[in-house]
């Protein structure tokens, strides 16, 4: 119920006044959002951390808005390690637009990130923009290969979404939004979680099991042991500031870690979601907004 309700307010202009220009939120923000991108991004690769980094920005629909995220990004892969990932919104890039346009400037973005070595990742967003991210991971992938696209867990139909992309870079998540007939007990994402590991897992593919979740990183370096994959053969992803430590127990172990880095001004509706993810997050930006 929380959740549902931190998820609307997530996309209430009004209540995204009031919050993102308080001065009070800056701290939990800057819990979850990268201050200095290029600080952030140089202090986990010395922890031996690899980072994906977003920009942040979505549902733009203003075509000059887009074009803006583009520059922001091929800005961005300046400051980018080989090996590095950068994670994209397409409706960052026009998606409400037009499936063309967000093609056309991801492929952007993709070859700028290709002479750098560095790899892209399509975020999932609402479900009514699945069809299309997914229409356009396709294309990309026909230049990029390597150009990853994320399976929310939630959604019934993950498990066939796994099948089909066999073969590819994919992140596994839970889900953050809300989706009609999206599973919604944490039982049923479990297990959905679990059946689209066996299956990304037993593939050709590579893997990125993202989650915060002890049991199912538990269960996703088992998978990965039966399947004959070693350390190199797929990654665990974990958000900035999100159990920090378990981030550098896994490195520490030889594990691949990736952290989700996001940076820019548009922290609004991110925050939204970690704050609905977990109540105890929420009360932490309630305590630090009573202590000021
Ligand atoms: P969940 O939030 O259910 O937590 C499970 C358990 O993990 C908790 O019970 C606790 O034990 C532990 N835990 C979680 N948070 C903790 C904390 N702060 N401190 C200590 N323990 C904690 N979603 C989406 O829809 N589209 C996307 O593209 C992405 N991309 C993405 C990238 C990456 C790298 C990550 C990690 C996540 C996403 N997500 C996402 C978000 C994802 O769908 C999901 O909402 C969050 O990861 C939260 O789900 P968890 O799997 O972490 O488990």
């Amino acid at each position: 119920m929380l959740r549902q309700v931190l998820l609307a307010v997530s996309k209430s202009e009004r209540a995204e006044r009031v919050i993102s220009t308080s001065p009070l939120t800056r701290d939990v923000v800057k819990r979850y959002v990268a201050d200095d991108v290029g600080d952030v991004i140089d202090e986990l690769t010395r922890r031996g951390l690899l980072v994906t980094v977003d920009h942040l920005g979505e549902e733009v629909t203003d075509p000059a808005q887009a074009a803006s995220a583009v520059g922001e990004y091929l800005s961005l892969l300046d400051l980018m390690p080989a090996g590095a990932d950068v994670s994209v919104k397409l409706t960052a890039l026009g998606l409400r637009l037009s499936e063309q346009l967000a093609l056309d400037h991801a492929a952007t973005i993709c070859r700028a990130a290709a002479s750098r070595n560095v790899t892209v990742t399509l975020d999932a967003e609402e479900h009514d923009t699945i069809p299309g991210l997914h229409s356009v991971h396709a294309a990309l992938r026909r230049e990029h290969p390597d150009v990853g696209v994320v399976v929310q867990a939630y959604l019934p139909e993950a498990l066939e979404r796994c099948e089909k992309l066999e073969g590819a870079r994919v992140r596994l998540c839970k889900g953050a939004y809300t989706a009609p007939g999206a599973y919604t007990r944490p039982a049923d994402i479990d297990r959905s979680f679990v059946r689209c590991l066996k299956i990304l897992m037993a593939g050709t593919g590579y893997p990125m099991v993202a989650t915060h979740d002890p049991r199912l990183v538990r269960i996703a370096s088992t998978l990965a042991v039966l399947s004959g994959r070693d350390v190199t053969g797929f990654e665990y992803q974990m958000l900035y500031g999100v159990r920090p430590d378990e981030q550098t127990r896994l490195a520490s172990l030889g594990a691949q870690m990736r952290v989700y880095v996001p940076y820019g001004s548009d922290w609004y509706a991110y925050l939204m979601r970690r704050l609905a993810e977990r109540p105890r997050n929420l009360t932490f930006f309630l305590r630090s907004l009573m202590s000021r």
